[in-house]
């Protein structure tokens, strides 16, 4: 007997994917060219990624573009990736804002430029009422970092004695993270074949599904992660459901 035809409600996706997005370099070098190439191609995959995403209706997707690690590489693609990062926001955050996404940039953002600082503060006023997508971008970001900045800020308040010792809950802990009101991580994508958390959101992945991909971050579009919800569907639900099914979502 054939297997009854499911029909997949949007409350059966994950409500926060985060994405490490990995491989840019290795793309490069499989094409003969020089890394910056591929971060340059990575764009178009964020632009397709964030496009699906919205359109489904996940509540919030993470992207994790520089970590507090990254300042480690060589300097000229330091400033390779910062000089991208300001050209993409300048160049994106109107579409970002006619699509009702609102952009948040998550990590120490106190590392970067003044012209820099600007610019994200610029974009994440222009977004702040928007109802859709929430974008986070991980910008000189560790899972460390976060969690340590949260337990500051807590113990200032207690220093102040504005809090008592016992008020310090997985709740008000968690309300101090960068993420602060946004569900935890559900899905986990990362591209490219390594298997490491890369010291991303470690507080907000406790649960997380992890999907780790062959496919080098560039080469990353819609169908990419339509098949990694349909993966994540899967073993959570315990059903079966294709990307062809969230392809179909897509487009309805
Ligand atoms: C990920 O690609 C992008 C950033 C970390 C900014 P990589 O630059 O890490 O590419 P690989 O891992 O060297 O291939
Ligand atoms: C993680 O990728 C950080 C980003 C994608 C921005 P890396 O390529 O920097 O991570 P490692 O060094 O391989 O762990
Ligand atoms: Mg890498």
């Amino acid at each position: 007997m054939a297997e009854p035809e499911i029909t997949l409600s949007a409350d059966k996706l994950p409500k926060h994917i985060a994405v490490i997005m990995d491989g840019n370099g290795r793309w490069a070098k499989s094409k003969g060219k020089a890394r910056v190439f591929g971060h340059k191609a990575g764009v178009e995959a964020v632009r397709k990624t964030v496009s699906a995403a919205s359109r489904l209706g996940i509540e919030v997707i993470t992207l994790f573009a520089f970590s507090s690690e990254n300042w480690r590489r060589p300097e000229e693609e330091v400033s390779l990736l910062m000089e991208l990062f300001m050209t993409v926001l300048g160049r994106e955050v109107k579409r970002l804002h006619k699509n009702n996404i609102r952009l948040c940039i998550i990590g120490d953002t106190t590392r970067f430029s003044a012209r820099l600082q600007k610019k994200i503060a610029e974009a994440q006023a222009l977004t702040a009422d928007n109802t859709g997508l929430v974008l986070n971008v991980a910008a000189n970001y560790g899972g460390q970092w976060d969690i340590l900045q949260a337990a500051r800020q807590l113990a200032q308040h207690v220093a102040d004695q504005a809090m008592p010792v016992e008020a310090i809950t997985e709740t008000t802990l968690a309300q101090a993270l960068s993420t602060a009101g946004q569900p935890d991580v559900d899905l986990l994508i990362r591209t490219s074949g390594e298997r490491r958390i890369s010291n991303f959101m470690l507080w907000q992945m406790a649960y997380a599904e992890l999907y780790f991909t062959e496919q080098h971050w560039p080469d990353f579009d819609e169908q990419s992660l339509a098949d990694a919800i349909a993966w994540y569907v899967n073993r959570e639900r315990r059903f079966g459901c294709t990307g062809e099914q969230i392809q179909a979502l897509l487009e309805s």
